[in-house]
């Protein structure tokens, strides 16, 4: 079977349709769907009505899954822990007065995920189970076009360099359960990334800068750095090189984390959204 697979007609992303990822796929389906998230970076299965139990399925037959990132809400304390540990849940929800998921209902920043970690995960699988009315969109930004569209002398001085990413805090702006506010950007802790990463499938570089917060250039005074930064954080968020993604329930989106950064808008608190997302091991992150 020839999957159909629609560009979005942004920057990256494509829809692929008459697929159930809850059913049987093939060695050639899953050959066929693996090499259209390499080319388009996002894509999106519509109206997959999934449980847990078939989005984990799914995502291994792409590679190994971690864990959600550590430290959002204790996991004791979630009012609903997945049955599966694989699987992380971003809501607004409340329930008996604890969260039952993590990043709330204000934008999230953008990022790439768990990039504070040295081998981030090659991909996240995001199903959307509540949706609200209006708001909270994700926009994703392709970094292969970030990096291809720099000026010729900001590209030279990122060449061979080297950032932190900070793992104090969530996406949302909340700092991580046990970590410390930052005072010093220098010695934040995380994970150190070259800033322009060669995507090992494709062959094909790309900028590769987490989160802009507490973000560092190795090696760099501190305002030169924070310079550089916000030069490099305006070309890669361009409108010409980002998807915006208006959610329906029972979407499920794959994106490679390697090559787009994303972000979401806010919504209202009043409304109701539930995500059950899972992520996929990194390989040869450096290689
Ligand atoms: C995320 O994976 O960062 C969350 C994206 C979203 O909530 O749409």
């Amino acid at each position: 079977m020839q999957l159909q697979i629609t560009p979005t007609g942004s920057a990256l992303g494509a829809e692929i349709c008459d697929v159930d990822l809850g059913g049987y796929l093939s060695d050639r389906a899953i050959e066929q769907l693996r090499t259209a998230w390499l080319k388009h970076c996002v894509i999106c299965f519509r109206d997959q009505t999934i449980g847990d139990e078939e989005l984990v399925h799914f995502s291994r037959q792409i590679g190994d899954l971690e864990l959600g990132p550590a430290g959002e809400i204790p996991q004791a304390d979630r009012a609903l822990a997945p049955k599966l540990p694989e699987v992380w849940i971003i809501s607004n929800v409340i329930k008996n007065d604890v969260p039952i998921g993590s990043l709330g209902s204000g934008e999230a920043e953008w990022h790439t995920d768990m990039s504070y970690v040295d081998r981030p995960p090659i991909a996240s699988v995001l199903h959307a189970r509540e949706i609200p009315d209006v708001g909270a969109d994700t926009s994703f930004a392709n970094m292969y076009e970030a990096l291809a569209r720099l000026p010729p002398d900001l590209l030279e001085r990122i060449k061979g360099r080297f950032a932190n990413h900070d793992s104090s805090y969530t996406s949302a702006g909340d700092l991580r359960v046990g970590a410390t506010p930052i005072v010093d950007i220098t010695r934040a802790p995380g994970a150190h990334h070259p800033l322009i990463l060669c995507h090992p499938e494709s062959g094909r570089d790309a900028l590769f800068l987490g989160r802009r917060t507490n973000g560092y250039i190795l090696g760099l005074p501190v305002e030169e750095s924070e310079e550089l930064l916000d030069l490099l954080w305006a070309e890669c968020t361009r409108d010409e090189i980002v998807y915006r993604h208006q959610w329906r329930v029972g979407d499920v989106l794959m994106w490679d984390n390697r090559c787009v950064i994303h972000r979401r808008d806010e919504f209202d608190p009043g409304s109701r959204r539930i995500m059950h997302r899972t992520q996929i091991n990194a390989r040869n992150l450096r290689d």
